[in-house]
């Protein structure tokens, strides 16, 4: 079975979580583009979406999902999201797609955060590189405090002026990475996502979807 129809399988179990009148925050990438259509199609109603990049808020518009900036909403109902890696104690690899600063913050307001992920991104344990997005003001002085952070060659800065970059830096101890880079001045955010973040875990293997 291929990546793509477990991607699709993941995204329409997710969809079927989202009921009427639910605030939605809707992820970035190949997996959240299974979701989107899949959502448009259930018709439900009184739906408020947030997008976690341009692309997404695009691709929603275009399938008639109602998307409005995250400036007003304090809560959403639930947020699903795809991953680049996910460890079997649900520590998390995102951005991939360098979107990973607006999806931990939708993931973050959400009161349900949902990782949907086709069976290859499930690792026995968390692997580099880990994305982070620094702050362009300073940024040579901060990635010059980060051995192994290297820009992401070619890629643009984020919607919100960042610089993606990659940190190729021991993940064995997830927990004591994500402290470190969420005290380092000049880092926007990394993409480690822990544990008491994620709700739900949804894996597609075949057609089949099962918790982790
Ligand atoms: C975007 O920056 C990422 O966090 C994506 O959510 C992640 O890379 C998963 O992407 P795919 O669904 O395309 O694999």
């Amino acid at each position: 079975m291929s990546a793509d129809t477990e991607k699709r399988a993941a995204a329409e179990a997710s969809a079927l979580l989202v009921q009427d009148g639910m605030r939605v925050g809707l992820g970035t990438g190949s997996t959240v583009a299974f979701l989107l259509p899949a959502l448009a199609a259930r018709g439900l109603r009184g739906l408020r979406c947030v997008a976690t990049s341009v692309a997404t808020e695009r691709r929603a518009r275009e399938l008639g999902l109602p998307v409005e900036p995250f400036d007003a909403l304090e809560r959403l109902d639930i947020a699903i999201d795809g991953a680049d890696q996910v460890a079997p104690d649900r520590w998390v690899v995102k951005g991939g797609g360098g979107a990973h600063t607006r999806e931990k913050a939708v993931a973050a307001a959400a009161d349900r955060f949902v990782v949907i992920v086709s069976a290859d991104k499930v690792v026995d344990a968390l692997h580099p590189p880990v994305p982070i997005e620094v702050l362009r003001f300073g940024a040579a002085a901060t990635l010059h405090r980060l051995p192994g952070a290297v820009v992401r060659e070619g890629w643009p800065p984020s919607p919100d002026g960042g610089i993606i970059c990659d940190l190729h830096a021991p993940t064995d101890d997830p927990a004591a990475l994500a402290a470190r880079l969420s005290a380092a001045t000049g880092v926007v955010e990394h993409g480690l996502f822990p544990p008491g973040l994620i709700s739900d875990v949804l894996v597609a293997r075949g057609a089949d979807v099962s918790s982790l």
